[in-house]
C-alpha cells in the first residue's frame, strides 16, 4: 500500500541548513515525550495507540446501530461543536461526491449538522426542512453541558418527541458523551438512550477515530474500518526512527524551522473543495493545540483554483509571514476531458482532450512556483487519492505532528483554557444563575 508523502525541499530552500537540522533531535525527544507520557497534558495521550487499540467488536457495534439508523432515516442529524463535530464533516466532505447530498438515494440518508453555531435562522430552517422528513439524532458531547449543542439538541429532541412520542423519540437518539459525568450522561441514562463512551483521556480534537467521528461517518455509509486501517498503517510509519523516512517528524520539524524565521502563518491549501472541512478540522486541531502564551503558528487554508481570486494576490504579495502547506491528490475519483470545438470562440482548443485534473495539477505547479517566487515556502503532502484508508492516513499524520509541534511550542497541546473567556461573558450576558458579579461587571462595560 502507498503511504502519504511529504515534500520540504521548497520550504527547506528558504532556511540555512542548520535552522532545520535543530529541530530534529527536538522533535524526535518530543515523540519521546509523547510515548513515555512524560510531557505536558499527559493524561489526554489516549489517540496515541488508538488506531491499534479499536477493536472490531467495537467497529461492528458502531456499524450495526448507523445500519439501524440509515434503515430508519431519510435524514440524520448530528449534533455538536468544535471537536465533537468537525471531524466527522471533514470526512464526510472528503468522501461524498459533490451532489451527492441532492441526490436523496433510498437507504443513503442525509447527514446534517446542528449546534455548531447559535444562528436562529439556521436552526429555524433546519426545522423546517426536517418537518416531511423522518429523521433520527445523534448527539455529541463529551463535557456533555456544551452551550450551543445542547440548545439545539433540546430543540430537536422536542421536535422528535412531539412528532414521534417519547419512546420512539428515544429509539431514534444516540448519544456519545463522558462514561458518567455531564447532563449529557445522566439524560441518556435517565431516557434508556443508546450510547457511546468518549475516552477521558482523549479531547475533543483527537476524537474523529473514536465514535465521534466514526459513528456519523458510518451513518453517512463509509467504511470505518478502512479509515481505522489507514491510520494503524501510519501509526507504524510515524514509529520510524529513521528521521528521512518519518513524515510526521518531518514535517512538525519544518513548521517549527518556518516559525522560528519569523513564518508566523500556515496557509493549508488544496486544489479540491471537498478537503475543504478537511482544512477546517485541520485548523481546529492546530489552533485551539498551539495558540497558548502568547505563541503559536496560525493556521489559515485557501481552496484553490477558487481563492486564487480572491486570495491568491495577498499570499503572493502580501506581507511575508506565511508559508503553504498544499495537500496535493494524485488521482481524481473520475476522468473528464476538454471537448474540442470547430468554432473555438473562446481560443481553448489547445486544451481539447486534456484530462481536467492534468489542467489543475498545471494550475498547481504553476501557483506554487510563483508562491515559492513570492517568498512564500512550500511543504507538499501528497496523497495517492483520496479514499477512507488515505483519509485516515491524513488524520492520524496531522494528529501526531500537531502533539510534537505543540510540545516542541512547549505548551499543552491537549488543554484550551482560552475557550472559556468567552462563554463566561455569554453566560454573564445572559443572566445565567451564578454568574450575577461577572453580569453587574460587564454590563457596566456595555453601557
Ligand atoms: O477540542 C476540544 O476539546 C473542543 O473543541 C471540544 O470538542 C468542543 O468545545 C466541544 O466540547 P464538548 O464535546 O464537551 O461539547
Amino acid at each position: 500500500m502507498e503511504t502519504l508523502k511529504i515534500d520540504i525541499k521548497n520550504a527547506i530552500s528558504f532556511l540555512k541548513q542548520n535552522d532545520f537540522d535543530q529541530y530534529k533531535e527536538l522533535t524526535k525527544n518530543a515523540d519521546l515525550a509523547l510515548k513515555n507520557k512524560t510531557g505536558k497534558g499527559n493524561d489526554f495521550l489516549g489517540w496515541y495507540d488508538l488506531p491499534e487499540r479499536i477493536s472490531k467488536t467495537e467497529l461492528d457495534e458502531i456499524n450495526s446501530v448507523a445500519s439501524d439508523l440509515r434503515l430508519k432515516s431519510d435524514v440524520i442529524v448530528v449534533v455538536g461543536i468544535g471537536g465533537s463535530y468537525l471531524g466527522a464533516k471533514a470526512v464526510i466532505e472528503a468522501l461524498s461526491g459533490q451532489f451527492d447530498n441532492l441526490k436523496n438515494k433510498k437507504g443513503n440518508p442525509l447527514i446534517l449538522f446542528a449546534g455548531q453555531n447559535l444562528s436562529e435562522d439556521y436552526m429555524f430552517e433546519l426545522m423546517e426542512f426536517l418537518k416531511d422528513r423522518v429523521f433520527s439524532l445523534i448527539i455529541i458531547s463529551k463535557s456533555g453541558t456544551t452551550t450551543e449543542p445542547a440548545v439545539a439538541f433540546r430543540i430537536l429532541k422536542k421536535e422528535l418527541e412531539t412528532r414521534v412520542g417519547k419512546k420512539e423519540a428515544s429509539e431514534r437518539i444516540i448519544a456519545i458523551t463522558d462514561a458518567s459525568k455531564g447532563a449529557l450522561r445522566s439524560m441518556a441514562n435517565q431516557e434508556g438512550y443508546k450510547s457511546f463512551i468518549i475516552d477521558d483521556v482523549i479531547g475533543g480534537r483527537y476524537s474523529v477515530l473514536t465514535p465521534v467521528g466514526l459513528l456519523p461517518i458510518a451513518c453517512a455509509g463509509f467504511n470505518i474500518g478502512k479509515i481505522v486501517t489507514g491510520a494503524k498503517d501510519f501509526l507504524k510509519i510515524s514509529n520510524s526512527d529513521d528521521f528521512s523516512k518519518n513524515q510526521v517528524y518531518t514535517y512538525a520539524a519544518i513548521r517549527h524551522a518556518l516559525y522560528s524565521q519569523n513564518k508566523t502563518t500556515e496557509i493549508l491549501a488544496n486544489f479540491d473543495p471537498r478537503l475543504n472541512f478537511v482544512a477546517e478540522w485541520w485548523k481546529q486541531l492546530y489552533g485551539e493545540s498551539e495558540g497558548k502564551e502568547n505563541k503559536g503558528i496560525f493556521p489559515a487554508s485557501v481552496s484553490f483554483t477558487t481563492d486564487l481570486h480572491s486570495m491568491g494576490q495577498y499570499i503572493q504579495e502580501g506581507l511575508r509571514n506565511i508559508f503553504e502547506t498544499v495537500i496535493s491528490i494524485e488521482k481524481p475519483k473520475h476522468k473528464l476531458t476538454v471537448p474540442s470545438d470547430s468554432d473555438n470562440f473562446d481560443k481553448l482548443n489547445f486544451l481539447a482532450g486534456k484530462h481536467l485534473d492534468f489542467i489543475n495539477k498545471m494550475a498547481e505547479q504553476g501557483t506554487m512556483i510563483a508562491h515559492i517566487d513570492g517568498g512564500v515556502p512550500n511543504i507538499k503532502i501528497t496523497l495517492p487519492e483520496i479514499n477512507e484508508y488515505y483519509i485516515g492516513q491524513l488524520i492520524y499524520f496531522f494528529e501526531k505532528a500537531c502533539a510534537i509541534s505543540g510540545y516542541l511550542l512547549r505548551i499543552n497541546p491537549f488543554d484550551q483554557p482560552g475557550v472559556e473567556e468567552y462563554k463566561r461573558n455569554m453566560f454573564a450576558l445572559l443572566d445565567k444563575p451564578g454568574f450575577e458579579e461577572e453580569t453587574k461587571k460587564i454590563k457596566e462595560r456595555l453601557k
